[in-house]
């Protein structure tokens, strides 16, 4: 497409449209076949106006609902304490892992967690070509000055036991210009935090150049401040939540055919690959984020805060690595997990997504501190059961099974014919093209049969 051709389809006011209008002008410039685009666009509102309203304000040029399928896993033990888990994911196999390696460690004693702590962190980044040392030398007083000032903002947040914790002032001149920042850093209680941070810190923003600007109260000699920009940052790793499954090596008695001490030192082996090999570690840590990810999204929390802060700090070595590890040491296993987040249990999604607020009521009602370590142990949970069955019998056996089952229903196989297809291929290799002749091969000899 020319820029001339590209320019044509460029639309203005595409927002101010209704939905209907929408649909009719992405029939008109895009899509072939409009009676279809229609009849699937239009199948998948909700048959009730008002919830349908609901999913339509939670984003903008609404046309649809995406459906992902929303699962559950029983049989989590957490700190003595049984969850029926919700995990809403489009790959096959993970919940019935998740669920697997939950009645696996139900009888060795479950998992326990901890939060180890709950800070979460927001910048403002300013340019102050005026003295360094002095500025530094105010700090005291300018921080007085900033918490005075989001007062009203905080005030609500103290009440719950949360607040703005402390401000520091970060130096990178040495690397860039007349560049600094204020680093704070908050309790947020049982929300993600996000809209209280900026806020903050905005507030910050306004006020900082006002100070600074009052040089004979703050600082002697000229100097201008300019705020660049003031956001929350969702690395968080004093936000920190461990997971950890342990037993005698020898309660694992047989895994998948392979004795108990072989089977532990396989496992702590591809673990200890993960932590020296960032190839190896990016799919491991996948794993990992099969579960929480699951969680996350079930519970209406922000999955893309989590993995970028979940990726950040397995970097925080240097060189990226493991989230879990692993030892066996004088006849015990042990497995764990550090992974920091900032999870919220109130406010944001979890008030307005009918399921989301469904799965925090499966869980309990939890407090962020405690969705945070449910969220953990599952994706502990889910390292555990991919590691397992890598070091065992592979992963192909379990995931061609619901391979399987999404390849019939591409086929939109009838019940008979997936009967018949998960009999034949118990023993065979599935893929596309063997289960495509296998139907046909069935629906040939269907309609043969018929004739005769
Ligand atoms: C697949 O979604 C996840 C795994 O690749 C994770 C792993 O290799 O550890 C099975």
């Amino acid at each position: 497409m020319n820029i001339r051709e590209f320019k044509d389809k460029a639309i203005s006011g595409f927002s101010k449209l209704t939905k209907q209008e929408k649909i009719e002008w992405l029939i008109s410039n895009v899509f072939e076949n409009p009676r279809e685009v229609i009849r699937e666009f239009t199948e998948y509102w909700h048959k009730d106006e008002t919830r349908q309203r609901v999913f339509d304000e939670i984003s903008e040029n609404t046309l649809t609902n995406f459906y992902l399928p929303y699962g559950v896993a029983p049989n989590f033990l957490i700190n003595n304490k049984m969850y029926v888990v919700p995990m809403v994911i489009e790959e096959s196999s993970v919940v019935a892992a998740a669920a697997k390696a939950a009645k696996f460690w139900l009888d060795k004693g479950g998992f326990s967690t901890q939060v180890l702590s709950t800070i979460k962190i927001g910048q403002v980044h300013f340019k102050w070509t005026g003295d360094g040392e002095a500025l530094r030398a105010h700090m005291p007083v300018i921080k007085q000055s900033l918490r005075q000032a989001v007062k009203p903002l905080t005030e609500n947040m103290e009440k719950r036991g949360g607040g703005l914790i402390d401000i520091e002032l970060i130096d990178f001149t040495d690397t860039e210009e007349d560049l600094y920042q204020l680093r704070a850093s908050f309790e947020t209680c049982d929300s993600m935090g996000a809209n209280f941070i900026n806020s903050c810190l905005e507030e910050f923003g306004r006020n900082l150049p006002i100070l600074l600007s009052d040089n004979e109260r703050f600082l002697t000699g000229k100097g201008q401040c300019e705020v660049l920009m003031c956001i929350l940052s969702n690395f968080t790793p004093e936000s920190l939540v461990r997971a950890e499954v342990s037993c005698a090596v020898e309660d694992f008695g047989l895994v998948e055919g392979l004795p108990a001490e072989q089977f532990a030192n396989r496992f702590a082996q591809a673990v200890r690959i993960a932590e020296i090999d960032p190839y190896r570690a990016t799919t491991h840590n996948k794993g990992i984020f099969n579960g929480i990810d699951a969680v996350i999204l079930a519970t209406g929390n922000d999955f893309r805060a989590v993995e970028a802060c979940g990726h950040a700090y397995a970097s925080s070595s240097g060189r990226y690595s493991s989230l879990s590890h692993a030892e066996v040491s004088n006849g015990r296993f042990r497995f764990w997990l550090d992974f920091p987040m900032s999870v919220g249990t109130v406010g944001g999604l979890t008030k307005v997504h009918p399921l989301a607020k469904r799965s925090l009521e499966l869980l309990g009602k939890p407090s962020a501190k405690e969705l945070m370590q449910i969220v953990a142990a599952v994706g502990l949970a889910q390292n555990f059961g991919a590691v397992k069955a890598l070091v065992t019998s592979g992963i192909q056996k379990g995931h061609m099974k619901m391979h399987l089952n999404n390849i019939l229903a591409n086929f939109e196989a009838n019940a008979y014919e997936a009967e018949r297809a998960k009999e034949y291929f118990l023993d065979k290799v599935v893929s596309f093209a063997s289960v495509r002749e296998f139907i046909q091969g069935i629906r040939a000899g269907a309609i043969k049969n018929f004739k005769a």
